[in-house]
């Protein structure tokens, strides 16, 4: 048995969250930091109860682990479990399953002579899910929160020379119920561990405080240094802290303040603390895109003026409020757009074991995509992560470790689970309050709304009112009542008839006032949100916790959320729902290897590839999406506006506080595709958010060509994210229209074509699209079906036989063709029941040899585009080689849409080429893939693409949407009942 834990049994008790664990505080960089990562001694047991005493301290185990790392994730028999909502084993909360893995991590370290007479400290960055320390065969003490430092004093049981360290992580626990955020499990010490020496009396906590006054744009700093003592504290001691601007120029002159230590008089006492306060005439405030530090120097001196200790924090002067009037989140005073994204830690090969660099590459291609805000969810990141958001320019919401999502109404209310509640959210603050990027607090995800929740949102709202709080629960469950003074104001009519008829947009106006000062729903509807902003009620800025759900081929209607957004009051944006797929490598007995999701390591109960919804790739690949991200993000956009005679173009700064000097912004006119022209946009300066407006700069053509001009915003020098001609934004706008398609006439033959020739597979109509997530999870059926979760289109389908009947026999399809020797003319007219509307396309398909592999088109592009996510993708004569399926999951991909001709091009030169005759343009895709090989495959390691080229011509295609977890396709993406009509030329040249 193990000492001590043995006997207490600390993991199954939800109210025992740490033993012997010393105060959470700021990181601190100290002189003597030794780090234990590396190899450790390993060995595993099917139960905390099988651990016998000698596993600690007895002889070493010969297989060795890494540290940081997940040990599900080095073969070590226990293997990653996906799950979503449910847990993976049953409950009801604390019951723990049979088996509980529980590990015992094994080194040594040594202790330098020199240690001798200071306090020896562990640090043990993060294990999941509990764990427990022993030095020598001692036990040391006992932490929870897997996403969280614990640090332990060592210094009884350490001896100079060499020492030996188990840590015992134990992998299910009472607090894994409140760890049941949708990802991995896994079990581990997933971040770094060191051991330490301080000084007896060392500085303990460094608390950089400032007030920004953003009309006056002056600032009062105030530095809290705390000193701690691991001996009697005696007088004498003092903190000398220096204060540096960004620049690096010592402001004022250091203070000097004596460390009270007297508890004589203990009413009065106020702890062993100092404070600095300096006055900025002139601050220097930090922003995401003015990311400016200051940096304080606190010295710890002896009574004999010795120089024990130094320690150095970087912060920000900045201020964050609600503006409750405008219904508005204001950094330094100005509101500020939410260009978010949803970021969970994750790597293909380390689960949660991240690198800096691992870390830094998230935040960089985040931000080339004009990402500048991120939601650490759903729990608190290792430091790293936010010391680059401060220097780098990121906003974060930080988030409590707290997701009882099986248990969502029960353990936020559960008294057992309070002191575990409040302390996550307080140890979060404690840590990682000197973080300028941190603007919002939140106390976890999916947690229903309870007493545990206000208890610690009372906590947090005492110990740093610098910050808001955000909690979407408290919005979605919260009482009304409990918006107390909001309600008795008699100059807000809240409750109009209107209002208290809908329930929901109750609980946004006034709900869990006390745990959020956002409305911070997720996945809302279009409509929802806009109402919310039109009814002008409550105090509280809306901003989606998650929205757009980025699973496999989707985010339709992205722009449609951002034009409601911007132009509605009280909204400001949202987090897109998630940053990242969680595929983990995995490797088959053959030797092969793939991307895995849940269910693929024989875990069960599983949620299949519902982890797979990132912008993304596990191996941080964007999808397609990510160029409608980086558009709908962008910080200028570029519009057209005066009169129809003298049109003019309106450039407008998104942005807060800079304005447009790093891009350059040049434009190119096309004429029917083609560019013609091209030059440099002159533009006058562009204070924050506002425009100007300036003359086109060149001409209309004369003639009939459909013309378009661009705007491209480029960078002008080399930034962290991109380099400089980095393209940051673009827009396009419409000179001139094309004529509308008239068709000629024509008598129908049958003759042959030397097209005919050419096809692998002939022309035959097409309704059907391999399934995206959003229409339905292919391989989640259950989910599908019975349950009737996700999106229901595909079950539509099905039923109807849309995947398996010829198209010709579900709605009535007349066509004729004409051929003439290189060349055939089509015409189609398809007429859909009722009861096949919402079909997935209607158009044709046929095949081309393999050899075909150049495409060139006068569409949208360069990028895949749908109907229903298209803004970021301009007309244009674009080029390139068939798309590689770029989805965990295969599923439909590739589409271009209007299209109003499309090649198809051998390495000789032979080219097919497809001009639309009616309407004027087409959606087209060229792939190497069938529907029904995409809809086949689970896993894109499974695809094997077809030495053919799979050519789609759609008069109509239903959007993406996002109704694998949110709204469907808006009614104007879907393809209605009736008629369609379409005609084209297929030529080979
Ligand atoms: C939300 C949840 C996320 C994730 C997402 C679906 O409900 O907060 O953790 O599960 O849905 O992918
Ligand atoms: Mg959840």
């Amino acid at each position: 048995m193990l000492p001590v834990l043995g006997q207490i049994r600390p993991w199954t008790d939800p109210a025992l969250t740490s033993m012997g664990r010393l105060p959470m505080h700021v990181p601190m960089v100290r002189a003597k930091q030794v780090s234990l990562d590396g190899a450790w001694n390993f060995i595993r047991f099917d139960h905390p109860d099988d651990v016998p005493q000698d596993a600690i301290a007895g002889p070493l185990p010969s297989r060795q682990v890494q540290v940081p790392g997940n040990w599900t994730m080095q073969d070590t028999g226990d293997l990653p479990h996906y799950t979503n909502v449910q847990m993976p084993f049953d409950g009801p909360p604390p019951t723990l399953p049979h088996t509980v893995p529980t590990a015992v991590y094994r080194r040594s370290f040594d202790v330098p002579k020199a240690w001798s007479g200071t306090q020896i400290v562990l640090h043990v960055g993060g294990a999941e899910s509990v764990h427990a320390v022993y030095v020598n065969g001692a036990f040391v003490g006992y932490g929870t929160d897997s996403r969280l430092p614990s640090e332990y004093d060592v210094t009884a049981v350490a001896k100079a020379g060499t020492n030996e360290i188990a840590i015992v992580v134990v992998q299910f626990s009472a607090h894994s119920y409140i760890e049941d955020q949708d990802q991995w499990w896994m079990a581990g010490l997933h971040r770094s561990v060191w051991i330490e020496s301080r000084p007896l009396a060392h500085i303990a906590d460094v608390r950089c405080r400032s007030q920004y006054d953003p009309r006056e744009g002056t600032a009062d700093v105030e530095i809290v240094a705390e000193v701690g003592f691991a001996c009697p504290p005696a007088g004498g001691w003092s903190v000398r802290s220096t204060l540096r601007s960004p620049k690096g120029k010592t402001i004022g002159r250091p203070v000097v303040c004596a460390v009270p230590h007297r508890h004589a008089q203990p009413y009065v006492f106020a702890g062993h603390t100092v404070n600095g306060r300096w006055h900025l005439p002139k601050a220097e405030a930090w922003s995401a895109e003015t990311p400016n530090l200051y940096e304080v120097t606190c010295e710890l001196l002896s009574a004999h003026g010795e120089l024990i200790e130094t320690i150095t924090q970087r912060f920000g002067v900045r201020s964050v409020e609600i503006d409750a009037a405008n219904r508005r989140l204001l950094v330094n005073g100005q509101p500020i757009w939410i260009f978010g994204v949803n970021r969970h830690d994750h790597h293909p090969d380390r689960g949660k074991a991240l690198t800096p660099g691992d870390i830094r590459r998230d935040i960089e291609v985040m931000r080339a995509h004009n990402i500048t805000a991120i939601r650490t969810s759903h729990y608190p990141n290792a430091d790293v992560f936010y010391d680059l958001c401060d220097e780098l320019g990121m906003y974060v919401i930080d988030e409590a470790n707290i997701e009882s999502h099986a248990y969502n109404m029960t353990i936020c209310d559960d008294p057992q689970y309070r002191q575990a509640f409040v302390e996550r959210g307080a140890r979060m603050v404690q840590r990682d309050r000197n973080h300028p990027s941190i603007i919002a607090w939140s106390l976890g995800n999916e947690s229903g709304y309870g007493v545990n929740h206000d208890a610690l949102a009372g906590w947090i709202r005492q110990a740093d009112p610098s910050r808001v709080l955000h909690y979407e629960g408290a919005s979605f469950h919260g009482d009304h009542v409990a918006m107390g003074d909001v309600i008795a104001d008699p100059s807000r009519p809240y409750f109009t008839a209107e209002v208290l008829r809908d329930p929901e947009n109750l609980q946004w106006i006034c709900g869990g006032a006390h745990a959020t000062d956002i409305v911070c729903p997720m996945y809302p509807s279009i409509d929802s949100i806009r109402q919310y902003g039109e009814r002008g009620l409550g105090a509280r800025p809306l901003i989606m916790c998650e929205y757009s759900h980025a699973m496999g081929n989707s985010n339709g209607s992205l722009a449609d959320y951002w034009d409601v957004i911007t132009s509605t009051p009280g909204l400001q944006g949202g987090f897109i729902w998630e940053w990242k797929d969680h595929g983990l490598r995995r490797s088959l007995p053959d030797g092969s290897k793939r991307l895995a999701f849940g269910g693929d390591f024989g875990d069960t109960p599983n949620d299949g590839n519902f982890v797979a919804d990132g912008l993304v790739s596990a191996e941080v690949e964007p999808h397609p999406a990510m160029r409608e991200v980086a558009w709908v993000y962008r910080p200028v956009t570029v519009t057209l506006g005066g009169s129809k005679r003298s049109p003019t173009l309106v450039v407008s700064n998104r942005q807060s506080f800079v304005g447009l000097e790093a891009y350059k912004l040049t434009w190119g006119l096309r004429v029917a595709g083609e560019l013609v022209k091209s030059g440099t946009v002159k533009v006058p300066a562009v204070a924050p958010h506002s425009s100007v407006s300036v003359p086109l700069p060149c001409a209309v053509p004369a003639g009939a060509g459909e013309v378009h001009l661009s705007v491209r915003v480029e960078l002008k020098k080399d930034t962290w994210y991109g380099t400089a001609g980095h393209l940051v934004a673009w827009d396009q706008v419409e000179l001139r229209a094309a004529r509308p398609a008239k068709l000629g006439r024509y008598s129908p033959n049958d003759s042959p074509s030397e097209v005919d020739e050419v096809l692998s597979s002939p022309v035959t109509l097409s309704l059907w699209r391999a399934c995206t997530d959003n229409d339905g999870y292919k391989l989640m059926p259950d989910l599908s079906q019975r349950m009737g979760i996700g999106g229901q289109a595909l079950n539509n389908w099905l039923k109807a036989g849309v995947d398996r009947l010829p198209a010709d026999e579900l709605v009535t399809h007349e066509w004729s063709r004409r051929a003439d020797g290189s060349s055939v003319e089509y015409r189609h007219v398809v007429t859909v029941p009722d009861s096949l509307a919402d079909l997935p396309r209607v158009g044709v398909m046929f095949g081309l040899p393999g050899q075909f592999s150049s495409l060139r088109w006068f569409g949208r592009g360069p990028h895949e585009c749908y109907p229903d996510r298209q803004s970021s993708a301009p007309l244009g004569i674009w080029e390139g080689a068939p798309d590689r399926s770029p989805y965990l999951v295969p599923q439909e991909f590739g589409l271009r849409t209007d299209c109003r001709w499309f090649e198809c091009i051998d390495p000789e030169g032979r080219t097919l080429r497809i001009d639309v005759l009616s309407p004027g343009a087409m959606h087209m895709s060229a792939t190497n893939f069938r529907p029904e090989d995409l809809y086949a495959a689970a896993n894109e390691a499974d695809l094997e693409p077809r030495d053919e080229l799979i050519v789609h011509l759609d008069v109509a295609h239903r959007g993406l949407g996002t109704a694998s977890c949110g709204p469907d396709v808006l009614p104007q993406y879907r393809l209605a009942s009736g008629k369609y009509e379409f005609s084209y030329r297929l030529t080979l040249c």
